[in-house]
């Protein structure tokens, strides 16, 4: 057994999606979260400036004695995971192989949809894991570059009519397009999956990126023998690179419980 931290990071609250499960599936872990609130969003970013934050998020983490990191944010995934994964000693897992892995299992007319920030789509990244699991599969891959701010500003509920508008143009193609499996190829997309459901209507699977891979993680860390005995509970502290009020208020509601008194406010560098 390792009793250091898991660490995990994001461009902002997205992350916390994977945090959630994770805290669920492995509650006796101690949990460091960043989320870098203050930069956020990545995914309209060039890939030299994704690169750059990443590395700085992942230092960040390892400074903090994690014996795991977890990159939970699908646009840092595409562009620089290899590179995050050469640099560190400690086991470091990216959220696109878990989900692509359940949408091929799911599947039942072979059509996947794939909607995500505007770096993830444009790097291809859930195409060729798509296809390297099945060959066969259709793939319709789309940007949705707004959806982002929108959950940053709390814009996520079914009726709120500016984020349905955005949404309705998104995914007019996919709809068009027939998938019967949508992944949510970006970590902060399950939290504006009310709006998201509205629009494509239900019959449509919807595969959370940040769960799925949390699921993965779970299991592999148990069967390395690095998992804290069960009977105790793990401390999960956040640290965010703007208004820690803002992000608290967020992550209270959506984690189910007060997390106040454990965020605290850095700059990276
Ligand atoms: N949650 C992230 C992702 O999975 C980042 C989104 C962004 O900052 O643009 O892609």
């Amino acid at each position: 057994m390792d009793a250091r931290p898991i660490g995990v990071f994001d461009s902002g609250l997205g992350g916390l999606t994977t945090v959630k499960k994770l805290a669920e599936l492995l509650p006796e872990e101690d949990i460091v979260y960043l989320g870098d609130t203050g930069r956020t969003p990545y995914g309209s970013r060039s890939r030299d400036t994704i690169i750059k934050y990443a590395r700085q998020d992942a230092n960040f983490l390892v400074d903090r004695n994690i014996k795991a990191m977890v990159i939970a944010c699908n646009t840092v995934c595409s562009v620089a995971y290899t590179m995050l994964e050469g640099i560190f000693s400690i086991k470091v897992y990216e959220v696109i192989s878990a989900p692509a892995k359940e949408a091929a299992a799911y599947t039942k007319n072979g059509r996947v949809g794939v909607i995500g920030t505007a770096a993830t789509i444009r790097s291809g990244a859930y195409e060729a894991a798509l296809k390297r699991i099945a060959s066969e599969l259709l793939v319709i891959s789309l940007p949705c570059p707004l959806f982002v701010p929108l959950v940053e500003n709390g814009r996520i509920d079914a009726g709120d009519t500016a984020a349905l508008a955005i949404a309705e143009d998104y995914l007019k193609e996919l709809k068009e397009f027939g998938a019967d499996t949508l992944i949510l190829g970006c970590t902060h997309y399950p939290l504006i999956k009310d709006v998201i459901s509205k629009v494509i209507g239900g019959g449509v699977e919807l595969i959370d990126s940040g769960a799925e891979t949390a699921k993965l993680v779970a299991r592999d860390i148990q069967a390395r023998g690095m998992a804290v005995p069960g009977g105790s509970k793990g401390v999960i502290r956040y640290f965010v690179t703007d208004s820690v009020d803002a992000f608290s208020g967020f992550a209270s509601r959506f984690l189910g419980s007060d997390v106040g008194g454990m965020v605290e406010q850095v700059q990276l560098d």
